[in-house]
């Protein structure tokens, strides 16, 4: 037996090894997570790329509501990496974000940097991938919380839970592919085609075993736990036969949509449950993108639904129906469904009296380069901008800037609006001025406790595209969105105040926009990008710092001893 100074001690040493970071009211869990490079191939194609202890898809974390992950990040690869834990608050604790130059330099290789994932009210999928760099491309897995041991979920008890993690995979060395297209100012290529859980499916070249499957039982109900790894693309995702009912998505519980499609983008989660109510067989699983332009991989990703049993599997299995690859209006009819399951267990908390409001333009933009070299439209860059700033990342990073206040590294004039009102949705051709971005590397500052509408408005240059915009630090709620351009006096009229999702990346519509609520709580820096790959290295982030509060636990916690250098 251990006695009750034997346990304060072991207490002590663990909040000593912790850096003073307690779980909330859960326990503490450890993982350690090697960066290596791995040999893997698909499509006939050898290559090899940088991996989590050599897996792709990187391994699993599992945890429950509340809990304290330790995760020991050893780099003993050849390349700088950080590690993000997509859609945890981390509250008071942006020391582990690890977005790269927000708020860390990154891990360099011989080096190693623990991690603490402070889990708090998330629960559901959420995941984790490198945050450097493209490389999280192949260094990327699924982050699964289950409630509190004893609690249940606010749905039939799954027979099964399946994490269905998308990706994609390039035939070429996806380092090699960024620096490319950063130097020549054009698109980068696609990929070669998009994976389910690490594999292409059948329908590829050389993949008739390189395809994933899901083996179910009649009658029983599973619970799939997706996560939309991709780089560059919106997928649909849909199974012949079969409807799917989401009940989560971003970590929080949804009211029950029933669909025979859905909708992800990029670094969102939705869990879903699967009935195996169709006559027993095999099925595919397909995912493909949505686009609006014409350079995409337009490739289909299958996995199988096998049902056991005694029958003859058909020499090929149904196939799913898509929307076509542009419908605009089946990926926004899909996510506008989403509402927050609102009941006494998991209440909404929607900020009612807005103190800061903030209209933010998403851009696609233009930028000459000498001689007409450049590999984008009318032989100039590609760039893009939300309120018309490119970011541009620091050398060292934000985070330390503004705790050891260090000047010069950043400014904090980062503007709550566009620079001026124009149509943002109109007509615009490609010599615009308008489309001509400021570089900048700004922080909007926010004051502990503020609570913020943010209006995020899409526009026309460049064609116009769909942004799946992430929050570090919070989840907001999805409060309105719509085509054109936003309306002051009438569109907040129509704002879901009641049941609107909780979520942490949201698609904002082609040429529309989406308005956020979210209060100002976790004092921290953080990032908030276009979670499009391509996008966000074109300069469509900001960075948010959100001052501390007057109470001791309102405050930043102080940073570990081992904070990778610059
Ligand atoms: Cu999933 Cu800043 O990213
Ligand atoms: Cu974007």
């Amino acid at each position: 037996m251990l006695s009750t100074s034997m346990l304060l001690f072991l207490c002590f040493i663990g909040i000593v090894l912790l850096g003073g970071v307690k779980p909330s009211h859960g326990l503490v869990r450890n993982y350690t997570f090697e960066l290596t490079n791995s040999a893997h191939s698909r499509l006939c194609t050898n290559k090899t790329m940088l991996t989590i202890n050599g897996q792709f898809p990187g391994p699993t974390i599992y945890a429950r509501r509340g809990d304290l992950v330790n995760v020991v990040v050893i780099n003993s690869a050849d390349h700088n990496i950080t590690i993000h834990w997509h859609g945890v608050k981390m509250p008071r604790y942006p020391w582990s974000d690890g977005p790269e130059f927000v708020t860390q330099c990154p891990i360099s290789p011989g080096t190693r940097f623990n991690q603490r994932i402070v889990l708090s009210d998330e629960e559901g999928t959420l995941w984790w991938h490198a945050h450097s760099d493209w490389s999280r491309n192949s260094v990327y897995g699924a982050l699964i919380i289950l409630p509190p041991r004893g609690e249940s979920y606010p749905f039939r008890k799954p027979y099964h839970e399946v994490p269905i993690l998308l990706g994609d995979w390039f035939n070429r060395d996806v380092q090699e592919i960024m620096e490319e297209f950063l130097a020549s100012g054009g698109d980068p290529e696609v990929s070669d085609s998009f994976l389910i859980n690490g594999q292409p499916g059948d329908l590829h070249p050389c993949s008739k075993q390189d395809i994933f499957r899901l083996k179910v039982e009649s009658g029983k109900t599973y619970l799939l736990r997706i996560v939309n790894a991709v780089m560059n693309n919106i997928m649909f995702f849909k199974i012949a036969n079969h409807n799917v009912t989401v009940v989560g998505t971003d970590a929080a519980y949804t009211k029950p949509l029933t669909s025979d499609y859905i909708a992800i983008s990029p670094g969102q989660t939705i869990d879903l449950l699967l009935v195996a109510n169709q006559p027993p067989s095999h099925y595919y699983m397909a995912s493909r993108a949505y686009a609006t332009g014409t350079n995409f991989d337009s490739t289909n990703t299958t996995a199988i639904l096998e049902y056991a049993g005694n029958y003859t599997p058909p020499a090929s299995p149904a196939f799913p129906s898509f929307p076509p690859f542009d419908s605009t209006a089946a990926s926004h009819n899909f996510t506008t469904q989403l509402r927050s399951l609102a009941s006494q267990k998991y209440p909404v908390d929607v900020p009612k009296n807005v103190t800061d409001t903030l209209f933010f333009t998403l851009s696609m933009n233009l930028r000459p380069c000498a001689n007409d070299s450049c590999a984008g439209p009318n032989s100039e860059r590609l760039l893009a901008s939300v309120n018309n700033v490119t970011l541009q990342l620091p050398r060292t990073d934000f985070l330390q800037a503004y705790y050891g206040n260090i000047n010069g590294v950043y400014t904090t004039d980062f503007p709550d609006n566009p620079p001026f009102p124009f149509n943002y949705t109109g007509d615009w051709n490609l010599t615009s001025p308008l489309l001509r971005p400021q570089n900048g590397t700004s922080v909007n500052v926010l004051d502990f406790n503020a609570t913020v509408e943010l209006v995020f408005q899409g526009t026309s240059f460049v064609g116009g595209i769909g942004h799946p915009m992430h929050l570090h630090g919070y989840s907001f709620y999805v409060v309105g969105s719509g085509f054109g351009n936003f309306n002051w006096t009438r569109d907040p009229l129509n704002y879901n105040l009641v049941d609107p999702p909780l979520m942490e990346t949201i698609a904002v519509p082609r040429n529309g926009w989406t308005a956020i609520r979210f209060k100002a709580n976790n004092p921290g820096v953080w990032f908030m990008h276009c979670h499009f790959e391509r996008h966000v290295s074109w300069g469509m982030g900001m960075v948010f710092i959100v001052k501390d509060g007057p109470g001791l636990d309102e405050k930043m916690l102080p940073p570990p001893p081992d904070m990778p250098l610059c």
